[in-house]
């Protein structure tokens, strides 16, 4: 096993890592979770998770893939016979979101291209789910749509390409270019966004603190919610990228390099998307609340209508787009990695056919996706994905090692053995104790709005 596949530079595996981090989670989802989360007041919720639950698993998960080296099932294996699964149900739900999140990138690639002409015209909402999307009625596929299966077959062909490089010719060259030229368009983009007409609406609506959402265990949850997926934590991923590492690798100061770095893009994001609702709200003359919203409606429905009001709308629209396919390429390699890595163990396969069975099949169920029930289908997976795949696969992890393997002080004496920053008690507490209470007591609330 002495040739496994190893980065070829520390900034390299730091690269990868913050381009799994970096997404869409970071553009889309922060700006307006944090604004419905008690804006100023979420920093405090938002902090306290990234350290009591966000680096401190990020140093559990570096840790088990620089001590076994191993994909996710296989390293779970190795802490015990019987937790192997806990490493395959990560893999798949990984696998899950590979088939979905490929078709945003798509509908990014087209919107980059329509942003040039601004094609949507003066009705962005009706252009997209109308004359993009050809939305069917729920429950029936309908037809393909072309005009989002063909960008989507060439997401696929560069996600293929780069996963059937390898980890060093592939992986970390993709980050190397991917992640830099993300920094750069989205430092344009929030510059020319703050400069706008409005942006101090924006960010005044944005950062204006609610104290009293201080007090609901609501926004705590959505806080603890957002650095799980923001962080790629509980995918098997950081896992996996870990197990890359050379046997002479920090692993603390590199939990909190990718921590603090993923962090700050998202802050960067919340002031560049609230800067634009800002603009958009004295556009129109509405108040920024009537504009702002999150995900797919903000990308989509929002975002192209703030383009078509900027000067230097064509040139705007397509950076913004371009950051959406960058952020996104980088962290659906990092997902697809997790299955290819887990089939080539488990089944003594080459790199080369554990892409192309694993990549293979989640691109022909993605195709579901690309139909005319395309983003009713989307939705579905997406909620129940991000409501219990991800807090259970979290939860099953902790107690898990810190529960049933007390693997923890060794894993603490494994960490310290390598790392410039020395772990103590405190990040014992973090995983044994704060984190499974904190998602366990997620876990119920989730399911207490489903049945409500
Ligand atoms: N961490 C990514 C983000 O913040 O957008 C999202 C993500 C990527 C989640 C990969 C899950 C995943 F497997
Ligand atoms: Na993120």
């Amino acid at each position: 096993m002495e040739n496994r596949s190893q980065w070829g530079t520390r900034l390299g595996f730091l690269l990868a890592a913050m381009g799994s981090a970096i997404g869409l989670g970071n553009i889309w989802r922060f700006p307006y979770t944090a604004y419905e989360n008690g804006g100023g007041a979420f920093f405090l919720p938002y902090l306290f998770a990234l350290l009591t639950a966000g680096i401190p698993l990020l140093i559990l998960e570096y840790t088990i893939g620089h001590k076994f080296r191993g994909s996710a099932p296989r390293s779970y294996r190795k802490i015990s016979k019987g937790m192997e699964w806990i490493g395959w149900w990560q893999v798949v739900v990984s696998f899950v979101i590979s088939t979905y999140y490929p078709v945003i990138i798509a509908w990014a690639i087209m919107y980059a291209y329509f942003s040039l002409g601004q094609q949507w015209g003066g009705d962005a909402t009706g252009f997209f789910v109308g004359d993009y999307l050809q939305l069917g009625d729920p429950g029936s596929f309908g037809a393909m749509v072309p005009s989002v299966l063909l960008p989507l077959i060439a997401v696929w062909v560069v996600a293929f390409f780069f996963l059937g490089r390898g980890v060093k010719k592939g992986i970390e060259v993709a980050n190397k270019i991917f992640i830099p030229t993300l920094a750069v368009i989205f430092l344009i983009i929030v510059i020319r966004a703050v400069t706008l007409d409005g942006a101090m609406q924006g960010l005044d609506a944005f950062f204006k603190p609610n104290w009293s959402a201080i007090a609901d265990g609501k926004v705590w949850v959505a806080a603890y919610g957002q650095i799980f997926f923001s962080l790629s934590i509980a995918f098997a991923i950081m896992i996996t990228y870990a197990s890359y590492l050379p046997k002479k690798s920090d692993i603390t100061n590199n939990a909190f390099i990718t921590g603090f770095a993923n962090s700050s893009f998202e802050l960067l994001a919340g002031i560049g998307v609230f800067a634009a609702l800002g603009f958009m709200a004295v556009q129109s003359g509405q108040d920024v609340s009537d504009v702002a919203t999150g995900g797919v409606g903000l990308a989509f429905m929002v975002f192209p209508e703030i383009i078509s009001q900027m000067p230097g709308a064509g040139f705007f629209g397509f950076l913004f787009f371009a950051s959406l396919v960058l952020a996104g390429l980088s962290s659906l390699i990092s997902i697809s990695e997790t299955y290819i890595a887990g089939i080539q163990e488990k089944f003594n396969v080459s790199r080369g056919k554990a892409v192309l069975f694993g990549g293979g099949l989640a691109a022909i169920l993605s195709l579901a996706f690309a139909t005319q029930n395309g983003l009713n289908l989307l939705d579905t997976v997406d909620h129940f994905i991000n409501n219990y795949g991800v807090a259970l696969a979290g939860l099953f992890e902790v107690v898990a090692i810190a529960w049933f393997a007390k693997s923890l002080k060794s894993f603490q004496n494994h960490a310290n053995s390598v790392s410039d920053i020395p772990l103590g008690a405190w990040w014992r507490v973090c995983l044994g104790i704060i984190t499974p209470a904190v998602l366990g007591w997620m876990m119920l609330q989730n399911l207490k709005t489903e049945v409500t």
